[in-house]
């Protein structure tokens, strides 16, 4: 079939995107799904930053691709042997491949699948497969998502079922933006209640941190950001303070606050600076959570003898720490109850028209999350 989609032909184009337009909207073919396949018709899908850093050209992906990571939308069809899912389904896509048998896939970090991280890389779905094809050339899949199009064919294990009570705005964002910020407060970090956070970058990943740490009890939650512009909703959405990341007093202002630091600092900007300060307004024995992805290469100094005076632990958390399958289901739940108020995170829609001018307004810091709408 022929569907429309926002297809990257290079990476490192100049800003503003608006004029350069790394992502140009091309009717793609599309085969229907094989064995062990599903077709989906894409409702929404969210931009994320790590898109940003994609186009920016600070990690380097096979070309060209669909991009898009988060989306949800309709089964409309279903391959032999796919057993949890039928037409009419409404299913959030989400980076769940995994062989299901490796050491890590076993460990429950299906992120961590050695399979699927290659197939990955080649821009293939997990399965290996190929199933676009633009002008008689192969397209490659982004994650084996590909979310910022019409129409997808994705492995089963990138679907999560959802309730059809989710409006598709909100569906959007679940498979990475609520994934990634709450999973690494409930799985990576595991706050309990009484417990002082902190979250580096207010944006659509760090506030769903937020509103996890919230809904698991925790004390203080301090938001530190550049940009006070994202302070109101920050508040609102669960942050007892706000503090500005360049203010020169900042690990004071948080050891006063706090008592002697934070028990878990969430690192979601992906500036190295707001590491540097993360470790140093952690309270000994508590832990800092590498979220945000820096620029390819980028490395950063680590005391190991004050890790041992410190007791303080650094970890990193993809995808939340856990397992799509089995999560999303729970943030669902947390949602419709209204713990997880997900709704807030949106800032726009729009059609693909306006694909590139809102990667220019992401990169400015002037939204949260913006939500595709791919049949207009
Ligand atoms: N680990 C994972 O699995 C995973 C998954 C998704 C996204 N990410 C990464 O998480 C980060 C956040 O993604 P997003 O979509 O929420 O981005 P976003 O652009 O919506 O938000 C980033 C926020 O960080 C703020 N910021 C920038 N520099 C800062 C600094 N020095 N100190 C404090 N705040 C600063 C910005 O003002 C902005 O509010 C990105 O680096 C993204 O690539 C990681
Ligand atoms: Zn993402
Ligand atoms: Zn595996």
């Amino acid at each position: 079939m022929k569907m429309k989609a926002a297809v990257l032909h290079a990476q490192g184009l100049p800003k503003p995107y608006a004029e350069s337009t790394p992502y140009v909207i091309e009717e793609v073919d599309l085969e229907g799904p094989g064995p062990g396949e599903v077709l989906v018709e894409i409702r929404s899908a969210g931009l994320c930053h790590s898109d940003l850093t994609t186009m920016a050209g600070e990690r380097a992906r096979p070309l060209p691709f669909v991009g898009g990571h988060e989306g949800a939308g309709i089964v409309q069809e279903v391959g032999a042997g796919v057993q949890h899912l039928k037409p009419g389904d409404h299913v959030v896509m989400t980076i769940g491949g995994s062989c299901g048998v490796c050491r890590f896939c076993l460990k429950g970090k299906p992120q961590l699948c050695d399979a699927a991280t290659q197939t990955r890389a080649e821009g293939r779905l997990p399965n290996g497969a190929m199933k676009m094809r633009l002008n008689g050339e192969p397209v490659k899949h982004y994650f084996g998502i590909s979310a910022f199009a019409q129409y997808a064919v994705l492995t089963p294990d990138c679907l999560v079922k959802i309730d059809k009570a989710v409006p598709w705005d909100v569906a959007a964002i679940f498979g990475c933006a609520v994934a990634t910020g709450v999973g690494a407060v409930l799985n990576t970090a595991q706050v309990r209640p009484g417990q002082h956070v902190a979250v580096f970058g207010l944006g659509g990943v760090g506030l769903s941190a937020v509103m996890g740490a919230k809904a698991s009890g925790a004390s203080r939650i301090i938001g530190i950001d550049l940009l006070d512009s994202k302070f109101d909703l920050a508040r609102e959405l669960g942050c007892t303070d706000c503090l500005r990341a360049d203010d020169p007093e900042l690990v004071q202002k948080v050891m006063d606050l706090t008592g002697g630091g934070v028990d878990v600092a969430i690192e979601v900007s992906g500036a190295m600076p707001a590491l540097t300060s993360a470790w140093s307004l952690t309270a000994k024995t508590g832990e800092v959570i590498v979220v945000g992805l820096p620029k390819g290469g980028q490395t950063w100094p680590l005391d190991p003898t004050a890790m041992i005076f410190t007791e303080k632990t650094i970890r990193g958390s993809i995808m939340g720490g856990g397992i799509a399958m089995r999560d999303i289901p729970v943030y669902e739940r947390m949602y419709l109850d209204g713990a997880l108020q997900l709704n807030r995170l949106k800032s726009a829609e729009f059609g693909f028209d306006q694909i590139n001018e809102g990667f220019d307004r992401l990169d400015r810091g002037e939204v949260i999350r913006q939500i595709l709408l791919p049949h207009g």
